[in-house]
């Protein structure tokens, strides 16, 4: 059977199952389309038009899509193609990303640095020591589930080849955007990784949770030279390891890595101890209603300054709502009061807030913008991925009877415009005095790897590091569900 697409000013024809979903066709076929909610029908970004013979819309799409239903609009995820089609699409592209790091190399080769996160995919390409360009892009194998346990469900089901398929191909089409570099470093966790270089990564999915290789590997990407930075447990991989090149040998600290699973590294003395909890994707602004990765238009920040200001990346119009902008909202409204302490919005006339922020309560949940909602389904959310960290920090400082650290290393693209006030006011995390913002601590700290003396500091430093397990901890359970709450 036959699906044609037409995707900018080039066809496709793509050969297809009877019954096949139409989302996870294009993606395996290296077709991008967005795909915030990973196919659940709820983000309504995954927009096809049918050329002809639509099929029958779902209740809830006509409830959603409206008038664009006569126009042939369709979201993709929730289609089985039963006959053949005719498509039209707007393909997702890179974004700009920012991210400013220092590589260290001051040789005349070019290279290529890559974070393959669970959610979003960053690139820097590298020549002469100098960053030229940093891109930013959805994980399309988002399509197979938004965190790596359903993507290695779904691996196990049959669908390995195609998650393999899905990132190689898409890092093809990224890298292709430059002169091809002499050397490539892949940073990500260890389920991407396994993706990415060919491994089933099944062992990571079932008990005692071991990954397929331990260590740093090296071999060749397309045949381009590739280095990957040490994988130290099942969920702590070589964007943790690579993010060592960026923090201090000669104090303790603790280091957050927040991305779609959120992993920790202690330091006391010259141990190094590490960690990891499943947080979700709200932080990179996925999964959440009106949410948007980094690009434009994205709303990384709030404040109150002579009324409500919302900021957005590149100053364009409000379109949705960033990790940094969910953080930032949460803050602002827990300090006024419009969120009580259960994660509530408060009604109107309950409200002790400026009528600034009063008026923005609406049935939809807090107005941040004309169309964009701060709903209580996103505050939800938040509160899962602040209470899974908080949890998963107690629990690794009491396991080393450690007490709460001063100096705080926050990593993840999403912290890189966030303040201390942001941090705590929202409760994202519960302690911590002086809070040192990254961003993108993996693709940072890669960049850094080209050069030998590097590499060899961070490998050393990987060996010492002890995995201590808190996922598992009876505590858990009690401890997540008490963090639920804001003042917790
Ligand atoms: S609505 Fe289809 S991926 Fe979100």
């Amino acid at each position: 059977m036959k699906l044609t697409v037409k995707h900018g000013d080039k066809i496709s024809e793509l050969q297809l199952k009877k019954g096949e979903n139409l989302l996870k066709i294009l993606h395996k076929n290296g077709i991008f389309i967005t795909a915030y909610c990973g196919g659940k029908g709820i983000c309504k970004k995954c927009l096809v038009k049918f050329l002809d013979n639509p099929p029958k819309p779902f209740e809830h799409e006509k409830a959603t899509l409206k008038e664009k239903i006569d126009q042939g609009y369709r979201l993709a995820c929730l289609h089985s193609l039963e006959n053949e089609a005719i498509i039209e699409i707007e393909e997702v592209k890179p974004v700009f990303a920012q991210i400013e790091a220092e590589p260290c190399c001051d040789n005349d080769k070019s290279h290529i640095a890559l974070d393959i996160g669970t959610t979003t995919i960053a690139i820097a390409y590298i020549e002469k020591g100098k960053i030229e360009k940093t891109l930013n892009m959805l994980n399309p194998q988002i399509a197979y589930g938004s965190d790596v346990i359903t993507r290695i469900a779904y691996s196990n089901e049959g669908g390995f080849k195609t998650l393999h398929k899905t990132i190689n191909n898409i890092i093809k089409k990224l890298i292709s955007d430059f002169k091809k570099p002499d050397s490539m470093i892949a940073c990500a966790n260890p389920t991407m990784l396994s993706f990415f270089l060919g491994f089933n990564p099944k062992s990571i999915g079932e008990y005692p949770y071991t990954p397929p290789f331990k260590g740093s590997f090296k071999g060749k990407f397309d045949d381009i030279k590739l280095y990957v930075p040490p994988v130290i447990s099942a969920f702590v991989g070589s964007d943790i390891t690579s993010a060592l090149s960026i923090l201090p040998e000669n104090q303790n600290f603790i280091f957050i890595d927040i991305g779609t699973n959120c992993e920790f590294i202690l330091k006391i003395g010259e141990n190094y101890y590490s960690s990891s909890v499943p947080a979700g994707p709200a932080l990179e602004g996925v999964n959440i209603d009106y949410g948007s990765i980094a690009q434009d238009g994205a709303i990384y920040k709030v404040s109150l300054e002579n009324g409500f200001k919302v900021y957005t990346i590149n100053n364009k119009k409000p379109t949705g709502i960033a990790g940094s902008g969910l953080v930032s909202a949460i803050s602002l409204l827990r300090k006024h009061g419009i969120i009580d302490k259960s994660g509530k919005i408060v009604k109107p006339w309950e409200a002790e807030a400026p009528f600034s922020l009063i008026n923005r309560i609406k049935k939809e949940g807090f107005m941040l913008a004309e169309g964009v909602y701060l709903t209580q389904n996103s505050i939800r959310n938040f509160q899962l991925v602040k209470a899974s960290i908080n949890t998963g920090l107690k629990l690794l400082l009491d396991r080393k009877g450690a007490p709460e650290p001063e100096k705080v290393f926050i990593g993840g693209g999403f912290s890189r415009t966030l303040t201390k006030e942001e941090i705590t006011g929202s409760g994202l995390l519960s302690f911590g005095d002086e809070f040192v913002m990254l961003g993108n601590s993996s693709i940072k700290g890669g960049v850094r790897l080209f050069c030998e003396e590097e590499r060899n500091k961070i490998e050393k430093i990987a060996k010492k590091i002890e995995y201590i397990e808190i996922a598992n901890e009876n505590r858990f359970e009690d401890l997540y569900i008490k963090s639920m709450d804001f003042d917790a």
